[in-house]
Order: structure tokens, then C-alpha cells, then sequence
């Protein structure tokens, strides 16, 4: 029996396939490599001396994904592949609706048509928008500001709706806050395409000299020190949340969201500072503007993750620092170099 990562090349799901061949599993990687590299293979092989199987595929191709069913039996999936840069989405939304709600739907196709059972998808605390309240537990009001976020959501009801209707699935909508850091052995980590969007990237790049300056997105909102408040949570604990959800829907049926986070806030400087902190060094960074579209605070409330899954995250902010560094001056130009 197999497990399919789709979008496995990725940041998050070349992490969990590393977990996943450490815990025994067989693993097969589908990705179309638009955001990420083949080099990541190589890498998750150095780190676990297993090669996983990898198909240079589009998901939401159906002959093509049929291809990986008819060589494997495929038992489980998760589901990381799709489009997700939130400012990218709000000008290009038709692309973002289609790739990304055609790629759910062939896979439960694929799913129905081979007999796979289980499924963990990649969703997002953004479903959330800016209406919830900190922490935020998995019964919030949902509502979301920007078509990436609409297609987690849409995702997940889609994901329901099959499961409804094929009562032998058994799906996790897993919430991700905010993954960041890499494995211990910097083999792995975050390498967006051009200039990061997200915070801990950028500081990583400022670090390394290849951007010259943070600008850190307004110190006026109603936080401790006026900054943004996120709950980041190391991608590696994140991996070993996807394991502990897929060994819950082994045991059941049915759709669960639960939310994958620390349920600790950490706002921008303290996470910049920390950063210099452990890595003894200096950020530059400056203040400027609200950036459009951010809220002042969005942290988990982890209850339902630690009574299903018997899972909470471990690592300390600290962690995140050192491990985020120590990938990026042993890839600072990410796996090109
Ligand atoms: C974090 C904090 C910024 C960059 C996003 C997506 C979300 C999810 C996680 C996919 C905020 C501040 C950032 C910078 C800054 N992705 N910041 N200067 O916006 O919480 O969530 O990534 O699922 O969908 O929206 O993460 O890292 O962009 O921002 O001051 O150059 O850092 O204002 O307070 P965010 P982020």
C-alpha cells in the first residue's frame, strides 16, 4: 500500500515525505515542478537513504494522475498540490479557480475509480479571513478576502459534499498557520520563486545578503508591540502532523478540519528578533505601510488536533530561526545552488 503526495516536491510535502519513508510508509511523489524542483527527490533520498517515486505530472490531468493509480495501490493521499501566493491570486483568479478545484476534484475521482480511502488535504488558516477571533478554534465563522483562500474553502466543501456521497472515505481539511523552518539537516527547506512574500523567507534572504532590507507591514495595529501576531509553526512538526492525521482516518470515516499551529501569537519583531538572536547576527528593517489585507492577529487554538490526533507541536520559535538559517547558508541561492 502506497501513500500519493501530490505537490510532494514542494516545501511542505517534500518534509512529509521525509516523515513518511522515516515511519516505514511508501511514498510517491506527483508534482509538474511549477513551484518547486526535481533536486528536492535527490535531497529527501540523502536525508533518508529511501527514493521515492516521483511522477513530473499535473494533477489535475486525469490521464496522467491515472497513470500513478494504475502503477501503485494507493491507499492514501495528500493532497498539497496547487497555486498559493495570496497577491498572485487576487490578478490571476480564473487560473487559481481552475487549477486548483480541478486538481481536488481528479484526485476523489482518481480516489472513487481506484479504491483509495483516505485523504488529508492542505488547507489553510486563511479560510478563516479576518472575521475570527484569536485562537481560533475549527467551528469559526469562515469567509475569505482573496481567491486563494476561496479555493482552500471551496476544497473543503467539495471535499465534504464526496465524502457525503461516498460514505467509505475518510478526509482531514488540515488548517496549516504559519509553516516555517526546515529540516535539521538543511537539506530541505523554503525556496519561493522570486522576491518571498512571506515574513520568514524574507528575513532568512536579508540575512544572507540577497535582499538588502525588511519592511516590516505597519507597528500600529492593537498588538504588544504594534506589529503583526501569527502562530508559526515549524514545517517539521507540521510533517509529523500530516502522519498523525493520516493514522487517524485510517481508523475512520468521515471529514474532520482541524487546525495545525502552536496556539502561541509571535508577532514580527519578536520573531526578527529572535532570528538575531540565535543566529547572532542583524536584520536591517525598516517600518512601513499596513500591508492590505493582513489582520493583527491569527493564532490556533489547538485542542481538537492534541484529542484526535494525540498531536501538538513541539519546537520553539528559536528552533524555526536556527533551522530556517542553517538551510539558507547551505542553499543560499535554494536548490539551484
Ligand atoms: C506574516 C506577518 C505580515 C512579510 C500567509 C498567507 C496564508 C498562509 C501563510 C498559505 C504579517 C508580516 C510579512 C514582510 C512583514 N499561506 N510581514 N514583512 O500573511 O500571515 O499568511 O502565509 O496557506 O494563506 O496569507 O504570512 O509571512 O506573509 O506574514 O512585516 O516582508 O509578517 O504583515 O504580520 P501571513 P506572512
Amino acid at each position: 500500500m502506497a501513500v500519493l503526495l501530490t505537490g510532494g516536491t514542494g516545501y511542505i510535502g517534500a518534509h512529509t515525505a521525509v516523515t513518511l519513508l522515516e515511519a516505514g510508509y511508501q511514498v510517491v511523489l506527483a508534482d509538474n515542478l511549477y513551484n518547486s524542483k526535481a533536486e528536492v527527490v535527490n535531497r529527501i533520498e540523502r536525508i533518508t537513504g529511501k527514493r521515492p517515486a516521483f511522477y513530473e505530472i499535473d494533477v489535475a490531468n486525469a490521464a496522467e494522475l491515472s497513470k500513478v493509480f494504475e502503477a501503485y495501490k494507493i491507499e492514501t493521499v495528500i493532497h498539497f498540490a496547487g497555486y498559493k501566493a495570496v497577491g498572485e491570486s487576487v490578478t490571476k483568479p480564473l487560473e487559481y479557480y481552475k487549477n486548483n478545484l480541478n486538481a481536488t476534484i481528479e484526485i476523489l475521482n482518481a480516489m472513487r475509480n481506484y479504491g483509495a480511502k483516505n485523504l488529508v488535504f492542505s488547507s489553510s488558516a486563511t479560510v478563516y479571513g479576518p472575521y475570527g477571533e484569536s485562537p481560533l478554534k475549527e467551528d469559526a465563522s469562515t469567509g475569505c478576502i482573496n481567491p486563494y483562500g476561496w479555493t482552500k474553502w471551496m476544497s473543503e466543501q467539495i471535499i465534504r459534499d464526496a465524502a457525503h456521497a461516498y460514505p467509505e472515505l475518510s478526509c482531514v481539511l488540515l488548517r496549516y498557520f504559519n509553516p516555517v523552518g526546515a529540516h535539521e539537516s538543511g537539506l530541505i527547506g523554503e525556496d519561493p520563486n522570486g522576491i518571498p512574500n512571506n515574513l520568514m523567507p524574507y528575513v532568512s534572504q536579508v540575512a544572507v545578503g540577497k535582499l538588502a532590507c525588511l519592511t516590516v507591514y505597519g507597528n500600529d495595529y492593537p498588538t504588544p508591540d504594534g506589529t503583526g501576531v501569527r502562530d508559526y509553526i515549524h514545517v517539521v512538526d507540521l510533517a509529523d502532523g500530516h502522519l498523525a492525521a493520516m493514522r487517524y482516518c485510517e481508523k475512520h470515516t468521515g471529514v474532520e478540519a482541524v487546525n495545525l499551529g502552536t496556539g502561541k501569537g509571535v508577532s514580527v519583531l519578536e520573531l526578527l528578533h529572535a532570528f538575531e538572536r540565535v543566529n547572532n547576527l542583524t536584520v536591517p528593517y525598516k517600518i512601513g505601510p499596513r500591508r492590505a489585507g493582513d489582520v493583527a492577529e491569527c493564532y490556533a487554538d489547538t485542542q481538537k488536533a492534541e484529542k484526535l490526533f494525540s498531536w501538538r507541536a513541539n519546537r520553539a520559535a528559536e528552533d524555526m530561526c536556527r533551522d530556517t538559517w542553517n538551510w539558507q547558508q547551505k542553499n543560499p541561492k535554494g536548490y539551484e545552488s
